[in-house]
C-alpha cells in the first residue's frame, strides 16, 4: 500500500504531461509476493512503502544506486523485462535540506528504514551522522556499517548542526521522539531541525520552532522522492521542476 497522497501527486503529473498511465494503490498482504503482484498487475513501475521496502530490495532483479547500501527500495521499475529497484527516499531527503547551509554533523533520531536512507546519503555528502534510538536492536545494522550510534541509555550529550526525527512519534500522538529536556538541550546547541512527518505540527517541530531553529517537516521530502520516482518510471526524460510543479499543484505542499 502506498502513501495515500502519492496517487494525487503522480496522477496530476500524468494528466498534465498527457501520459497514458494510471497510478493506483494496492494492498500487499505478504511481502514475499511483491514481484508476483508486480507481474500479475502488468505494471511498468511501482512505489513500495513500509513494511515491504526490504523485501522489495531482496526480491527485485537488480538494485541500483544507494539502495544497495540501505538494503531497501521504495521504487520498482520494469527495464528490459527486469524489475530494477531504487531508493528515492535518500535523494529526496537530500534535495529537501538543500537550503540548510554548512552542516557538518547530524543527529538522527530513530533507526528504521528512513534512518538508514538518511544516514547513508548524509555520509556520502560529507555530513557525519550519529544515530540515536530508543532501543539497541536496530542499531546492529548501523554499527556493522560503521556509523556512530547510541541507544537512549548510553547516549552522551554532544553538539550537532542538524537534528532529524525519523520516528513516527508525534504523528498520531503528542509524543516527543526523545525525552523532552534532552531534546531541548540538543536543540539549544543546534541550527537546523528536520521532521520526516508531514501535515502536522508535531511536538518535535514545535520545540524546534521554540528554539528558533531553521526547520522543515517531511512535505518537501515527500514531493522530491515522488518526483525522482516518477522520472525513473519514464527513464528520466522529464525536467524534474515540471514534475514537481504538477505534484505541488495536486497536493498544496
Ligand atoms: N516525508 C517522507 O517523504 C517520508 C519518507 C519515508 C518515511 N517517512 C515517515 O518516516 C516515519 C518512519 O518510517 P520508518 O520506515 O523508518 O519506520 P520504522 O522502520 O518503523 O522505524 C521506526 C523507528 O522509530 C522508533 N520509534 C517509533 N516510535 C517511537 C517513539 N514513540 N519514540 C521514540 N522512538 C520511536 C523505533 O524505535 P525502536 O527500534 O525502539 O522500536 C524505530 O527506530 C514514518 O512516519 C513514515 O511515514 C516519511
Amino acid at each position: 500500500m502506498t502513501h495515500s497522497i502519492s496517487p494525487l501527486l503522480h496522477n496530476n503529473a500524468i494528466k498534465n504531461l498527457k501520459l497514458d498511465a494510471c497510478y493506483d494503490r494496492t494492498f500487499l498482504e505478504n511481502g514475499n509476493d511483491i514481484i508476483h503482484k508486480f507481474d500479475n498487475l502488468k505494471l511498468d513501475g511501482a512505489n513500495v512503502t513500509v513494511p515491504h521496502k526490504e523485501n522489495a530490495y531482496l526480491l527485485c532483479d537488480k538494485a541500483r544506486g544507494i539502495s544497495k547500501d540501505i538494503g531497501a527500495v521504495n521504487t520498482l521499475v520494469k527495464e528490459n523485462k527486469k524489475i530494477i529497484g531504487y531508493n528515492t527516499d535518500a535523494p529526496g531527503f537530500l534535495e529537501s535540506i538543500k537550503s540548510f547551509r554548512d552542516i557538518k554533523s547530524a543527529l538522527i533520531l530513530g533507526a528504521g528504514g528512513t534512518a538508514k536512507a538518511i544516514a547513508f546519503i548524509l555520509r556520502k555528502n560529507g555530513i557525519a551522522p550519529t544515530i540515536l534510538n530508543r532501543s539497541s536492536k536496530r542499531l546492529i545494522f548501523f554499527k556493522e556499517n560503521n556509523f556512530q550510534s547510541f541507544a537512549w541509555d548510553n547516549f552522551i550529550l554532544d553538539k550537532y548542526d542538524l537534528i532529524i526525527n525519523t520516528t513516527s512519534a508525534g504523528l498520531k500522538d503528542e509524543n516527543f521522539p526523545l525525552e523532552e529536556n534532552l531534546l531541548n538541550s540538543l536543540m539549544q546547541n543546534s541550527n537546523y531541525a528536520f521532521d520526516v512527518v508531514y501535515g502536522k505540527a508535531t511536538p518535535f517541530m514545535k520545540l524546534a520552532q521554540k528554539n528558533k531553529l531553521q526547520s522543515k517537516d517531511g512535505s518537501q521530502m515527500l514531493i522530491f522522492q515522488a518526483v525522482i520516482a516518477f522520472n525513473l518510471f519514464y527513464q528520466n526524460k522529464f525536467i524534474p521542476k515540471i514534475i514537481e510543479r504538477y505534484m505541488r499543484e495536486a497536493s498544496f505542499l
